[in-house]
C-alpha cells in the first residue's frame, strides 16, 4: 500500500511562493482531504504529486520511492482534474473505459468494470451518450468514473463534486466513502468545502497561503482548532472569534465581561475568544455549568429548516456573533436585547497571533 511523503516541498511561480517548505506524510490507505480557501495551493500540491508540475525545491515519495523527477506516467496515480475534459468522440462507456482500453484489457472485463463504476455514479442510463449530450454534473461524474475504473497506487481528486447539485453531491460523497472502504486505496482529495472535508476525510490537512495550518482527524480539527483561521474555516457557520482586551477586567469589544471562577485567562494572554454558534444558548436558561454570559441584540434570523442562524451583536462592544439553534420562534423581535450563555468548557481561547491557548 502506498503512503505519500512530501519533504521540504516548495513551489514558486517566478518570485511568488505558492507552496512553502511543506513537510507532510499521508498514511497508506487513508482518505486525506486537503482543505483550504481558493488560491492556497491545493491544486498546485496535487499536480506536483501527480508529476504535472515541477517542484521548485524538496522531494516527493510514493510508497517509499522518490518520484520527484519521475514522469507522471511512471507514478502510478489516477487523477480527476479540477478542469476535466472528456473525449468528445467517445460515449460515456468509452470515456470511462478508456484507461482500460489503453492497457489492452479484454472487452468483457472492460464492460463489466465500466458497468460497476457507472452504477456507483448513477450513470448506467447514460452509457451511450456523448459528452455534449450531458449536463455539467453528469460530465463531472464521467470524469470521476474514468479514474475510478483504474487500480493505481494513489487516487487524486481535485474538487470532483463541484458541479453537482446539493442532493447529487451528498449521494456522491457516500459513494466515494464506500469506494474508499471497498478498495482500501490511498485517496488525496482537494476541496475548499469544509462540509465535504468533514464528512469524507479520515485526515484533514488545512492549508492557507501555501502552508499547513493543521493536520488532524475531522474531530481534532473541529474540537481543537490550532488557530483562529482553522476555527473560522471549519464549521457551518464557522466559529465566532471575539476580540478581547484587559482593562482591570476582561473586556469584549470594550465592554466588561464577568468571568466565572475556573475560567483561566492564561495570565492575560487571551486576546480572542472562540465560540461555536451551536454552543450559544439564548436567554438565561438555567444551567449548572460554569458559563460566560453577556447581553446581545438580535439582528436577524435566517431559517435553514431544522435549524436557524441567529445574527446577534454584543451590547456595548457591537461585535457580530452568530448563534445556531433549533428552528422555532426566537420569541424576541429585532433590536431587542437578550442574554446569551456559553458554558466555559465550550469557549476556545486564542493569543493575539491567533494560536490556540489550551
Ligand atoms: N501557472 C501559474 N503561474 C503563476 N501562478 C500560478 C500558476 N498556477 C497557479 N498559480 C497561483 O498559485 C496559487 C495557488 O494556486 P492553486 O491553483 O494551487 O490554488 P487552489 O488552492 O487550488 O485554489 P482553488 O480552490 O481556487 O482551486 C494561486 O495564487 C494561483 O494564482
Ligand atoms: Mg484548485
Amino acid at each position: 500500500m502506498a503512503g505519500v511523503t512530501f519533504s521540504n516541498l516548495s513551489k514558486s511561480y517566478g518570485n511568488v511562493p505558492v507552496v512553502k517548505a511543506l513537510d507532510l506524510t499521508l498514511k497508506s490507505g487513508e482518505f486525506t482531504v486537503l482543505l483550504g480557501p481558493s488560491g492556497c495551493g491545493k491544486t498546485t500540491l496535487l499536480r506536483m504529486l501527480a508529476g504535472l508540475e515541477e517542484v521548485t525545491e524538496g522531494e516527493i515519495a510514493i510508497d517509499g520511492r522518490v518520484v520527484t523527477d519521475l514522469h507522471a506516467s511512471e507514478r502510478d496515480i489516477a487523477m480527476v482534474f479540477q478542469s476535466y475534459a472528456l473525449y468528445p468522440h467517445l460515449d460515456v462507456a468509452g470515456n470511462i473505459g478508456f484507461p482500460l482500453e489503453v492497457r489492452g484489457l479484454p472487452k468483457s472485463e472492460i464492460a463489466a468494470k465500466v458497468r460497476s463504476v457507472a452504477g456507483m455514479l448513477g450513470l448506467l442510463e447514460l452509457l451511450t451518450r456523448k459528452p455534449k449530450q450531458l449536463s455539467g454534473g453528469q460530465r463531472q461524474r464521467v470524469a470521476l468514473g474514468r479514474a475510478m475504473v483504474r487500480d493505481p497506487k494513489v487516487f487524486l481528486f481535485d474538487e470532483p463534486l463541484s458541479n453537482l447539485d446539493a442532493n447529487m453531491r451528498e449521494e456522491m460523497r457516500s459513494e466515494l466513502i464506500r469506494f474508499h472502504r471497498e478498495t482500501g486505496k490511498s485517496i488525496v482529495y482537494v476541496t475548499h468545502d469544509q462540509v465535504e472535508a468533514m464528512t469524507m476525510a479520515q485526515r484533514i490537512i488545512v492549508m492557507r497561503q501555501g502552508s499547513i495550518q493543521q493536520n488532524g482527524t475531522p474531530f481534532e480539527i473541529y474540537k481543537q482548532p490550532k488557530n483562529d483561521f482553522v476555527a473560522q474555516f471549519v464549521g457551518s457557520p464557522g466559529m465566532n472569534i471575539l476580540d478581547t482586551d484587559f482593562a482591570g477586567c476582561l473586556r469584549l469589544g470594550g465592554a466588561p465581561l464577568t468571568v466565572p471562577a475556573g475560567f483561566d485567562l492564561s495570565g492575560g494572554q487571551v486576546a480572542k475568544l472562540g465560540i461555536r454558534p451551536e454552543d450559544i444558548r439564548l436567554g438565561t436558561s438555567a444551567t449548572t455549568e460554569a458559563s460566560l454570559s453577556f447581553p446581545v441584540r438580535l439582528v436577524d434570523v435566517q431559517p435553514l429548516g431544522a435549524t436557524m442562524i441567529i445574527d446577534l451583536k454584543t451590547v456595548g462592544g457591537n461585535l457580530p456573533l452568530i448563534a445556531l439553534a433549533e428552528w422555532r420562534d426566537p420569541g424576541i423581535s429585532p433590536n431587542s436585547e437578550i442574554e446569551v450563555v456559553v458554558p466555559i468548557s465550550a469557549v476556545h481561547k486564542f493569543a493575539a497571533d491567533g494560536v490556540r491557548i489550551c
